[in-house]
């Protein structure tokens, strides 16, 4: 027997105020043609004051928990995903384990943005198959609504808030996680970055991209890493039941589908309703898929992301 990281719950969190094109373009010099079309984003969910990165992520969490039948006292290890942390530091996850309740347990967050989840349950996966925990957190929460630049209409209208989590129990047996693949090439520093931090500026910075060359990118790096992943747990693109992508361009989601063969109705799309919440997007998008009923015990799913850095990933598991 083999032992595997399972699966045993998952949750999300939006906030409360729901921001449609329409609105968005009364504000911004854009049109809800324009970014339907261009994007496939209908809408996305802006964070309120009182509304933080912790604040969502400690949401999905309890959902999570809730949905896997364990109590918070169950978990050894909170991984957090996040780009948009409430403070430099302490980490978001400490924040989430206190509102918890957990007295203690292995606390930390991963920063590898848009790929953040896929980073983070990689981690997650080996510290409880070596052995460090038994169950799992993982969450990806963000609030890029803080970093945008609002008068620049290439970015702010692409991205909103949110949070996914998952927990992830170690057992023996076919189910579970069967390979993750990372890729990270710092050379593309400057098409996705943010233009501040502690160390620089001395401020938070608002995000900056180059889209259509990081749009080129995307495709390329996420069709070859998934058929690595897969190629690593020795399975084809006839056996994937659902590809839960990261939700950055419905065109992006499309045009990787095709690359490697997949029907699009095995694509979960989450980025008309949520647009692209980044380390959130993947957590959000698979609980979206399994609370409608889509994703059912048993089923192979591949989860992709790439993000700033660039960084890029994928993993695939059992449900
Ligand atoms: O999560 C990390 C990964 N991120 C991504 O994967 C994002 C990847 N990139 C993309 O999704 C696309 O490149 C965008 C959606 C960002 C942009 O689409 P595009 O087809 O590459 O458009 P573009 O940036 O080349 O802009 C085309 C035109 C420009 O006008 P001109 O110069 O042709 O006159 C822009 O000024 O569209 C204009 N434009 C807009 N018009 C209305 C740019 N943003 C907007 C807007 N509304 N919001």
């Amino acid at each position: 027997m083999t032992r595997r990281s399972v699966i045993l719950g998952s949750g999300s969190a939006l906030p409360a105020r729901r921001l449609d094109n329409e609105e968005l373009a009364k504000q911004v010099d854009t049109s809800d043609e324009w970014i339907v079309e261009r994007t496939g984003i209908r809408s996305r969910y802006i964070a309120g004051e009182h509304e933080t990165t912790g604040t969502l992520a400690t949401a999905a969490a309890k959902a999570a928990l809730a949905a896997a039948g364990l109590e918070a006292r169950d978990i050894g290890l909170i991984v957090l995903a996040t780009a948009t942390p409430d403070q430099t530091f302490p980490a978001t996850a400490t924040k989430v384990q206190a509102a918890l309740g957990i007295d203690d347990c292995v606390a930390f967050d991963v920063h590898a943005v848009c790929t953040g989840f896929l980073y983070a349950l990689t981690v997650a996966d080996s510290l409880l198959r070596s052995g460090t925990a038994t169950k799992a957190l993982v969450i990806g929460a963000e609030t890029f609504s803080r970093i945008l630049d609002w008068e620049d209409r290439g970015t702010c209208v692409l991205f909103g808030d949110g949070a996914g989590a998952i927990v992830l129990g170690a057992e023996d047996g076919e189910r579970g996680i069967l390979a993750t693949k990372l890729h990270a090439d710092g050379r593309h520093n400057d098409l996705l970055y943010v233009d501040g931090g502690p160390s620089t500026t001395g401020t938070v910075g608002k995000l900056r991209m180059k889209g259509r060359e990081v749009f080129r990118h995307a495709v390329v790096n996420l069709a070859a890493v998934m058929g690595e992943v897969l190629d690593l747990a020795g399975l084809r693109a006839e056996d994937v039941d659902w590809v839960v992508p990261h939700q950055a361009n419905a065109r992006i989601l499309d045009a990787t589908a095709r690359k490697l063969g997949l029907p699009p109705e095995k694509v979960v799309v989450t980025v008309d309703r949520h647009a692209n919440t980044s380390a959130a997007s993947v957590p959000l998008a698979f609980d979206t898929a399994v609370k409608d009923g889509r994703i059912k015990a048993g089923d192979v799913v591949v989860l992709e992301a790439m993000g700033g850095g660039f960084t890029w990933g994928a993993a695939v598991l059992r449900y």
